[in-house]
């Protein structure tokens, strides 16, 4: 198969992430016989630097030129600490998600059974964890009006959804669940908001066409307290842009470490492929970041491609670093294995599976 890929690494450790995959996806190239192009851009804090602007036209271009995006990592203290600054990095991968139309953001939690030990959380409690939030995109409060008043003591962020743009996720995320233990969870807060009230219609409204998948729903103060306390209760979460941000950071508590949880960003037209880890600057360019996020991320490109093998080539070389211990610090305090380290190992050890492998 042919693909071209932009890359788009970013900010702090996004690059050097980034690189790994590159890496990984070269040896599933020569492994299995495809060609994959990779054409690099500017984004973020690196961006505007540059060019003024954290999205460049060209970026854009590219990226819309291309069949599959990877994205590393997005943010830089210098801008976090002006609050009267006009541009800032986050607004690149905003507008990115925007302007592809990627309204879906997909982030699978799993524990690995080598990595079981690392959670701060009990083994009892994190061991049979496998969920995966479809988190919104492209709409609420996120994108909505914002403004601060001229004497900057009062500002304002609106939060609009559409049944439009509920129901198009909702859709996804009721297949996925189809496809899996048949079990959705909206989280919201329909308690408060007007918003989360919509959200509750529609989704009650659609379930009715998917009769084999069991709908429940929970407000997001109670969601956070079942995730730790009990995770594997859980199979699809369905929820929005802002409360599938803080619970997939949350998740990445149980999987052991933020520097192994991937994303898949879906729409209409375009995917893109992150870590759901941000740009981590105390450790740029220092050989430390955990490349595993940024390389799972890959293996949902893969199979987004319906490359499954592929996929699952990528899954298994990345079991195989935990189970020889070839990982990060995060992972392992006492290890000396880098970043760089890392990605080769788990490039040089892509092969053909025999029929046997299974992930779980
Ligand atoms: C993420 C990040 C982004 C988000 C930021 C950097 C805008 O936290 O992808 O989870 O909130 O979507
Ligand atoms: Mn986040």
């Amino acid at each position: 198969m042919q693909l071209n890929i932009a890359v788009l690494g970013g900010d702090g450790i996004g690059p050097e992430v980034v690189a790994q995959s590159i890496k990984c996806l070269r040896s599933v190239e020569e492994t299995f016989g495809h060609s994959f192009t990779f054409r690099k851009e500017l984004v973020g804090a690196a961006a505007i630097k540059a060019t003024g602007d954290p999205l460049p036209e060209r970026t854009l271009q590219t990226c819309k030129d291309s069949d599959a995006i990877l994205f590393g990592a997005i943010g830089s203290p210098e801008f976090d600490s002006d609050p009267k600054a006009k541009v800032w990095p986050e607004q690149g991968l905003l507008r990115l998600r925007k302007e592809l139309g990627l309204f879906a953001n997909i982030r699978p939690v799993k524990v690995f059974p080598t990595l079981v030990k690392q959670s701060p959380l009990a083994k009892k409690i994190v061991q049979h964890t496998d969920l995966v939030i479809y988190r919104e995109l492209s709409g609420g409060i996120y994108y909505g009006h914002k403004s601060i008043n001229e004497d900057n003591n009062s500002a304002t962020d609106t939060c609009t959804y559409t049944e439009s743009e509920i129901s198009r996720i909702t859709h996804l995320a009721f297949k996925a669940a189809k496809a899996r233990r048949k079990k959705l969870t909206l989280v919201d807060k329909a308690n408060v908001l007007e918003t989360s009230r919509l959200w509750r219609r529609t989704v009650y409204t659609i379930a009715e066409s998917y009769p084999e998948v069991t709908l429940d729903s929970l407000f997001i103060d109670n969601a956070a307290v079942q995730m730790i306390l009990n995770p594997s209760q859980f199979d699809v979460i369905l929820t929005d842009i802002m409360f599938g941000d803080i619970l997939s950071d949350q998740g990445s508590v149980i999987a052991g470490s933020i520097g192994l949880l991937p994303s898949a960003s879906v729409g209409a037209d375009y995917a893109m492929f992150e870590p759901i880890h941000g740009s981590y600057p105390d450790a740029k360019d220092k050989n430390i970041a955990n490349p595993v996020a940024s390389i799972l991320s890959t293996a949902m490109l893969l199979q987004h491609f319906k490359m499954q093998e592929e996929s699952d080539a990528v899954v298994a070389a990345v079991l195989k670093s935990f189970s020889k211990k070839i990982v990060t610090p995060d992972i392992m305090g006492s290890s000396k294995y880098g970043t760089n380290y890392v990605g080769d190992f788990i490039a040089d050890n892509i092969m053909e599976l025999d029929g046997s492998f299974k992930i779980n």
